[in-house]
């Protein structure tokens, strides 16, 4: 096993979490992927070895969970060995699954290994729009089963939806179905227009009414529910007044390494031009943590522009997200133009209006690459 990594100054909090990308490889083609345009490929992905380094680095740096994500993890042949290892080193394990490849026998050894607690998505209450949303037909009677099968394992099932125009009208269907299919918490969050999801934007969009109306069907649901089931609601931001402190505020809580190595502070952080990322084949885990280049940028608040660095939500919210402002201002540093007092404001408006009106436009659909061949589809 290698050595621990070093520990970050005492200024400096511990992450809480690791988003481990074990691969972009994925069976699905949904039109809101947050994943990147350019996808790391089998071939660059890295092995077992190094994963079970990331991990153990991981736990010596102090943090508590990681998600297994992707693409689909369910991908990797090595999942049971990562998840074993996690635990060996006292991780807590979330695997985030799209549930393809998911079989009776590999939940009952993800079970065993000492998996945690299981993620699921759907695509809709509609199954017929689900598949479609999907691009994959059979895709939602596949997650039903699978999620029987978590739950007679005894694992605990969250179920989690990307709300958008296809299936805005049924956001309280799909909360629903979280509770006939036993997940103990549903997940409900509006897309964000982040990755391949921004090719799709005018695709995705709701009408504000439709967005308002779903908000209101879900708050309702959630009192009404209280006690059956946790629902985390994570409104739509375009609507909001103020942004969400995205990430947890940028190098503050949580940590995201790529299916090849690079180790990034959000998810679409490569979005940002000039920024230099470290990877795991060549550093630490916590020399990353502490110095790499990419999480200094936006650490704190030092480096914040007017109307962010005199508000007193500054520390609230962060300013939002990076990738937001970066995408709709062409700065990274200005505020989230989703706030009210960013003095873009007024182009989230002009999105809004210009992206729903008219009928919606056809999907582009995430390509496959040859190699998602392999994942078992039985
Ligand atoms: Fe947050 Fe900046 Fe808006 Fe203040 S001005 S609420 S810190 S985004
Ligand atoms: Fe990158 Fe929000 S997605 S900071």
């Amino acid at each position: 096993m290698s050595a621990p990594a070093p520990v970050p100054p005492p200024s400096l909090p511990a992450p809480i979490g690791l988003l481990a990308e074990l691969t972009h490889r994925c069976p699905l083609g949904c039109p809101y992927c947050s994943n990147p345009l350019e996808l790391d490929g089998r071939e660059g992905e890295l092995g077992t070895d190094d994963w079970r380094r990331v991990f153990s680095q991981a736990a010596a740096l102090g943090v508590m969970q990681v998600h297994l994500s992707g693409g689909e993890p369910a991908a990797r042949r090595d999942l049971v060995d990562m998840v074993a290892h996690c635990a060996a080193v006292g991780l807590y394990t979330n695997l985030i699954t799209s549930g393809i490849g998911l079989t009776p026998k590999l939940v009952a050894a993800l079970s065993e290994a000492g998996l945690d607690h299981v993620q699921l998505s759907i695509q809709d209450a509609d199954e017929d729009s689900a598949d479609r949303i999907a691009g994959y037909r059979g895709a939602s009677a596949r997650k039903r089963e699978v999620a029987a099968e978590v739950v007679r394992a005894g694992l605990p099932l969250t179920v989690n939806a990307v709300i958008h125009r296809a299936n805005v009208s049924r956001a309280g269907a799909v909360l629903e179905r979280a509770i006939a299919w036993g997940a103990r918490r549903v997940e409900i969050a509006h897309a964000q227009y982040y990755g391949w999801a921004r090719r799709n934007r005018a695709a995705l969009m709701p009408t504000r009414a439709e967005a308002v109306a779903a908000i209101g069907e879900i708050e309702r649901l959630k009192a009404a529910h209280a006690g059956t089931i946790v629902v985390d609601h994570v409104i739509p931001d375009y609507h909001a007044r103020y942004p969400k402190a995205c990430m947890g505020g940028w190098g503050r809580r949580l940590i995201n390494v790529t299916p090849t190595g690079r180790v990034l502070p959000c998810h679409a952080a490569e979005s940002i031009p000039g920024l230099e990322f470290w990877t795991v084949r060549d550093r630490a885990l916590g020399d990353i943590w502490a110095d790499s280049p990419a999480f200094r940028a936006y650490r704190g608040t030092d480096w914040m522009v007017e109307p962010c660095r005199s508000c007193p939500r500054k520390g609230v919210d962060f300013g939002g997200c990076r990738c937001q402002a970066l995408a709709l201002t062409g700065d990274a540093r200005n505020a989230d133009p989703v706030c009210h007092l960013s003095p873009f404001h007024d182009r989230v408006d002009t999105i809004v209006l210009a992206e729903t009106e008219g009928p919606a436009a056809a999907y582009a659909y995430r390509g496959r690459s040859p190699a998602d061949a392999s994942i078992d589809r039985s």
